[in-house]
């Protein structure tokens, strides 16, 4: 379906990017750009700016970038005319009704195809569980205590022992082997054919949001190993954007979600009442699950394994947590392996109760961090104070730093002047900017092409940053001058802007390149300021030497190609332009 140029426009102006970036992620205005841990790769600080002027967003870390569509193509996986429509139904806009395309209509197929294979596939593991064949799988449930609503509710099921049977009983559905392929559920061997990926095991089928089965798990009824096997990713089953057993704790009206580690902790606990439970698939707990979870969610209580393992999952899900918006505290289960054997030992007042004394997420950082210091050696100990310190200053909100100073300093046997002190020392030395910055590499250590790539988005930001330093720089360097097609094309329209006072946003300009390499060295052009800390003549000084570079080179290209005298006269008027050239501001 193709929407209007004006109508997308239209959607664009209308759908902030701060407001819609600040609905996935957390961030915190600084200057006059808002921060926060990019969505697209792991980080601990952030490095993720998006700016309500520009209308884009841009990660220093690993320089994705673009505008508000492409923000919610790549976070929702979703294609262009998707994000066009989501991004309309936000604000209300209706658009326009249209034949889908031929392509679109097929792909649409295709996706309906592999849910009801999934569907299928449960309900033929399901039945299996209820039969002669699957009484060991029934057993081994009803072993671990799981009611028979339970196991219904959960569309527990066994997968036989023959390594043919779902293949045939779908094949005998009338399923093309093309959308068997792409099932996840068959191995296709050259030699032998296809074969059922699970067999023998209890079937666990995972389902998204909407309770559509996208997937499955599948444990041994022994001690075999992999105790689980999972389905892989397909197009359906997206492993970071989807929990276990969301599709019924969105529905528990609970102000907070239980987040575990098993399928078997989800099932336990539901069982038990709490119906607020989920669990990540096989894999650690990802931004994007946590961004799904808070649309139900304002809190999160981690009920993780007491092992080290769990422990150091918490540790990696709370800053992530965190910044999706969460209120996080974590449950201390030992002696209790999980919380479904703290369940059986316990019972469900006993775990009430856990929950009720949850330890807030920051605290529990601390006391993982105190875990490796020792505290009986003086030098130690200071340590540990000292790094602790760091830690507060994540807080940006006055009354919770005090809150949460308070507490630590009844625990951990300090005064509260003395820590406030070493807290505003730190806070003094640390400035979170500064340290981004020293991490990325030197100059003298990338290529040459890369420093001018760098250089040159130094100079576009400045230049696109307002007329008066447009105006500096348009004598010496024209759209041409840059070398990639990208900056070209964004200089022209930039130019264009200027001089016809219609200037298109940064924002905007996005919209004008398809592909999203494109987008993303735009957005890298917009957003490449100088360092804050520079004096007016050290700037002087660099965009002087950048606008040289930029210019020498493309001469050097130019002078490849003179063909008339005109131009050689012009090359020649450059050359000397070059000598004199100095940048005042
Ligand atoms: P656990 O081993 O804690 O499993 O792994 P569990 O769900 O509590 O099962 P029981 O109680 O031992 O029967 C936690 C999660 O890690 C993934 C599964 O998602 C599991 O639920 N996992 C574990 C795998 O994907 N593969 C494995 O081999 C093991
Ligand atoms: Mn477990």
């Amino acid at each position: 379906m193709y929407y209007p140029d004006d109508l997308v426009e239209e959607i664009r102006t209308r759908n902030d990017v701060v407001d819609v970036i600040g609905s996935y992620i957390r961030l915190q205005k600084k200057g006059s750009s808002y921060f926060g841990l990019c969505p697209f790769h792991t980080e601990k600080t952030p490095s993720f700016s998006v700016s309500r002027q520009k209308q884009m967003y841009y990660c220093f870390g690993c320089g994705t970038g673009g505008n508000v569509f492409t923000f919610i193509e790549e976070y929702e996986n979703f294609t262009f005319q998707e994000s066009v429509k989501y991004l309309a139904d936000r604000v209300g806009i209706k658009l326009p009704e249209g034949e889908e395309s031929v392509k679109e209509k097929q792909q649409r197929a295709k996706k309906q195809m592999l849910m009801d294979a999934n569907r299928d596939a449960a309900y033929f593991y399901h039945h299996l569980l209820r039969s002669r064949e699957g009484e060991k799988a029934y057993n081994y449930l009803t072993g671990r205590m799981l009611s028979d609503k339970t196991v219904n509710s959960f569309g527990l099921g066994y997968s036989p022992k023959y390594s043919d049977a779902l293949y045939k009983y779908l094949k005998q559905k009338g399923y093309a082997d093309e959308i068997l392929k792409e099932s996840g559920l068959f191995h296709y061997d050259e030699k032998r054919g296809p074969s059922d990926r699970f067999f023998n095991r209890v079937m666990f089928p995972i389902m998204d949001v909407n309770s559509r089965v996208i997937g499955f798990g599948g444990r041994v009824m022994g001690d075999a190993l992999p105790k689980y096997l999972n389905s892989p990713e397909t197009s359906l089953f997206d492993k970071s954007r989807n929990l276990y057993g969301l599709n019924a704790a969105r529905t528990s009206r609970k102000s907070y979600a239980l987040l575990c580690e098993g399928y078997m902790d989800v099932i336990s606990l539901h069982q038990a009442g709490f119906n607020n439970a989920v669990a990540s698939l096989g894999t650690s707990l990802t931004q994007g699950q946590a961004i799904l979870l808070k649309r139900y969610f304002d809190k999160a209580v981690i009920a993780y394994d007491s092992d080290g393992a769990g422990r150091t999952a918490a540790i990696r899900a709370i800053p992530i947590l965190r910044n999706a918006g969460f209120n996080v505290k974590v449950l201390r289960l030992s002696p209790y392996k999980d919380p479904d054997e703290f369940l059986k030992a316990e019972g469900e007042e006993a775990f009430e109760k856990k929950i009720k004394e949850a330890v807030p997420g920051f605290l529990f950082e601390i006391y993982v961090l105190e875990q490796s210091f020792d505290m009986s050696d003086p030098d130690l100990k200071t340590s540990f104070y000292r790094q602790a310190a760091e830690r507060f200053l994540i807080f940006d909100d006055e009354i919770e730093r005090n809150n949460y100073i308070e507490a630590f300093c009844r625990i951990y046997d300090i005064s509260r002047k003395e820590m406030e002190s070493l807290i505003n020392k730190t806070a003094l030395k640390v400035k979170a900017p500064k340290s981004e910055r020293a991490r990325e590499p030197s100059l003298e250590r990338q290529g040459a092409d890369d420093v001018l790539k760098r250089t040159g988005c130094m100079l576009f930001t400045f230049l696109s940053e307002d007329e008066d330093n447009f105006r500096r720089i348009e004598r010496y360097i024209a759209p041409e001058d840059f070398s990639d097609d990208v900056a070209r094309k964004a200089a022209e329209f930039l130019y264009e802007g200027y001089r016809t006072g219609k200037r298109i946003s940064p924002g905007q300009m996005i919209n004008f390149f398809p592909e999203p390499e494109d987008q993303k060295r735009v957005a890298a052009l917009f957003n490449a300021p100088f360092p804050e800390e520079m004096e007016k003549e050290e700037k002087e000084k660099a965009l002087t030497e950048i606008v040289k570079r930029i210019k020498k080179q493309s001469i050097e290209r130019a002078g490849g190609t003179v063909r008339s005298p005109e131009e050689l006269k012009k090359l020649i008027e450059n050359k000397k332009m070059l000598q004199e050239l100095k940048i005042e501001l």
